[in-house]
């Protein structure tokens, strides 16, 4: 199964992350910038498995990765999983409701202190 983690991180938590979550998978795994595809437009998504991996600021999911998970278009059945790094309280009510909005795939959801 080909996997593609995508990621954004300022100080490093959640590039470590996702270089560990990809190390721990079976199969292709790619880990791919969120900043890097935020200038794009239509983002189509070759991944069976998409992973996202990001810090939580506010107690909600920083802008520039809500503004390119819009431009996302994902494959019929992709299974999609989000970590979420925090270090005092992710807030965790008022953020999966966003996700929940721009994710209309099922997923599993996860955080990490
Ligand atoms: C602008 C900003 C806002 C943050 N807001 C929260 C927050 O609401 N709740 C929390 O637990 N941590 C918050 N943090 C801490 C980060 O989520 C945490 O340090 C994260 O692991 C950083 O990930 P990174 O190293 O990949 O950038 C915030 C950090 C920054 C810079």
């Amino acid at each position: 199964m080909k996997t593609g983690i995508y990621y954004f991180s300022a100080t490093g938590n959640s590039l470590t992350t996702a270089k560990l979550l990809a190390a721990s998978l079976d199969g292709q795994c790619d880990v791919i910038s969120l900043a890097a595809l935020h200038n794009k437009q239509d983002i189509e998504v070759d991944y069976e498995r998409v992973g996202f991996v990001f810090p939580i600021y506010y107690g909600d999911m920083p802008y520039l990765i809500r503004d390119t998970i819009r431009k996302m278009k994902f494959k019929q059945n992709t299974y999609i999983f989000i970590f979420k790094t925090y270090r005092g309280h992710p807030m965790y009510l008022i953020h999966i409701s966003e996700t929940t909005r721009l994710l209309s795939h099922s997923y599993a959801d996860f955080c990490l202190k």
